[in-house]
């Protein structure tokens, strides 16, 4: 009995079985990515547990420039509420720049290397990790594109060294983060209310690890799990339309569950899909990035090649082809070679309307957008 493989259209992979056509079995999708609402609560480290002083200390924190050694950049310059807390820039301005969001202006005179990666979205950022049946660990947490640091608390101070986002040449990298310390300290409502939240009789309230601890606290606040998604898992049949229901089926069918699964829609691994940019991330492997709240964040990708989500779905509807190619033909002039999963893709572009709906449905439009008036440097909020 000949059992071969074809391929129609390069899309589908067929099993032509004694005259018969039968759609290859894809593989069960692991159990930690199965579909889940997000928990209702995030889990924080043990040294690091949250209260409300805490979290509004760490919010005028994230929205102060005073944290830039130009005194004129804030997290909240890149990471900003109105854009999802990303930018809405396909790869983001920090020091030398003017404005906020897509109207951000570079300057002239910085000479400063632009930076290449797109600016993540920071709600939910204290699930990041977070896949079914794992024990979490909020100090694994994986950071940025590459997964290159772990935990809130260790990832801020690349951003307080980096002299394109916040440091500029106003301070060497290694004395960035005293620097910051220090100007916190000069600052009287800082030194009021940590000596509130950090009570150390004797000792300086004000450290680099007690700024740590307030702005990752602030940003485990930011969640949003009240999506029509997760009210439908947690059973409310009405939250989906029929739409979302079919597209959430067609999403499944797709494959896309194998990378982009459990309550993040995200297995937090790094794979080569082969992306194109046009610099050094090409072909290199990343991170699995959630697909909660993308509504709130175009552009998409690792370098916001992507304007739409429909141009992220053509970009994988074109990926296949590629894959059977290489994957299947044992094409080795791909190196590193294309993720193995994406094999089990099945993505055609009549499925479109259907993701995208499911996409959809991942946003929770009930999200806090509000800035603080004023911060207790005096200086502008965000640096706007
Ligand atoms: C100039 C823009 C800019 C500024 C300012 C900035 N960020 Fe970011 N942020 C980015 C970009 C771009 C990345 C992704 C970088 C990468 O993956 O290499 C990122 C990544 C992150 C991540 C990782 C998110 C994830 O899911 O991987 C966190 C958390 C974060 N930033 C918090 C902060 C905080 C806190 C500050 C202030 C101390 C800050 N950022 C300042 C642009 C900025
Ligand atoms: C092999 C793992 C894998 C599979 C399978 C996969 N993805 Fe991805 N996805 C990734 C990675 C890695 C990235 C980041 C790539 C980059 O930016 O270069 C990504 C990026 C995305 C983005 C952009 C998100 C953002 O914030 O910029 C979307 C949307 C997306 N994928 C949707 C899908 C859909 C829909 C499917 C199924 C048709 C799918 N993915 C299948 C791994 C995967």
């Amino acid at each position: 009995m000949a059992v071969s493989k074809i391929h129609l259209g390069a899309s589908v992979g067929l099993l032509a079985f004694s005259g018969h056509l039968v759609l290859a079995q894809p593989p069960a999708i692991p159990p930690e990515m199965q579909l889940a609402a997000l928990p209702v609560s995030v889990v924080d480290p043990a040294d690091n547990p949250s209260t409300p002083e805490k979290v509004a200390l760490g919010r005028w924190l994230f929205f102060d420039p005073v944290l830039s050694a130009t005194e004129k950049v804030a997290c909240s310059t890149c990471h900003h509420p109105r854009y999802g807390w990303a930018d809405g820039r396909g790869t983001p301005i920090g020091v030398g720049g003017r404005g906020i969001g897509p109207q951000r202006l570079p300057s002239k005179a910085a000479g400063i290397e632009p930076l290449t990666r797109n600016t993540p979205g920071l709600l939910n950022v204290g699930f990041n990790g977070l896949v079914n049946g794992k024990k979490y660990d909020p100090d694994e947490a994986p950071m940025f594109w590459d997964a290159r640091e772990t935990g809130l608390e260790a990832q801020l101070f690349h951003p307080i060294r980096s002299r394109a986002e916040m440091r500029g040449d106003d301070c060497e990298e290694s004395q960035a983060v005293a620097a910051m310390v220090d100007r916190v300290r000069q600052i009287t409502g800082y030194r009021e209310r940590f000596a509130k939240v950090f009570p150390a009789p004797g000792n300086e309230p004000i450290t680099a690890a007690t700024i740590a601890a307030s702005i990752a606290a602030f940003e485990r606040s930011l969640t949003g799990g009240d999506s029509p998604f997760d009210r439908f898992m947690r059973g409310d049949s009405d939250a989906m339309t029929v739409q979302q229901q079919r597209g959430m089926r067609t999403f499944e069918k797709a494959g896309c569950l194998h990378c982009h699964g459990g309550p993040m829609f995200s297995d937090f691994k790094l794979h080569v899909i082969g992306v194109p940019g046009l610099g050094r991330d090409d072909r290199r492997a990343l991170r699995t990035p959630t697909l909660r709240n993308l509504g709130l964040t175009a552009p998409y990708l690792h370098r916001g090649q992507a304007r739409s989500l429909e141009d992220v779905l053509n970009f994988y509807e074109q990926l296949m082809d590629i894959v059977s190619e290489t994957l299947d033909g044992g094409d080795a002039s791909m190196d590193p070679p294309l993720d193995p999963l994406l094999k089990h893709l099945h993505l055609e572009v009549e499925d479109f309307p259907g993701v995208l709906a499911f996409l959809d449905a991942l946003n929770d439009e009930s999200y806090d957008t509000s800035l603080p008036e004023s911060v207790p440097s005096g200086l502008s909020v965000s640096g706007e």
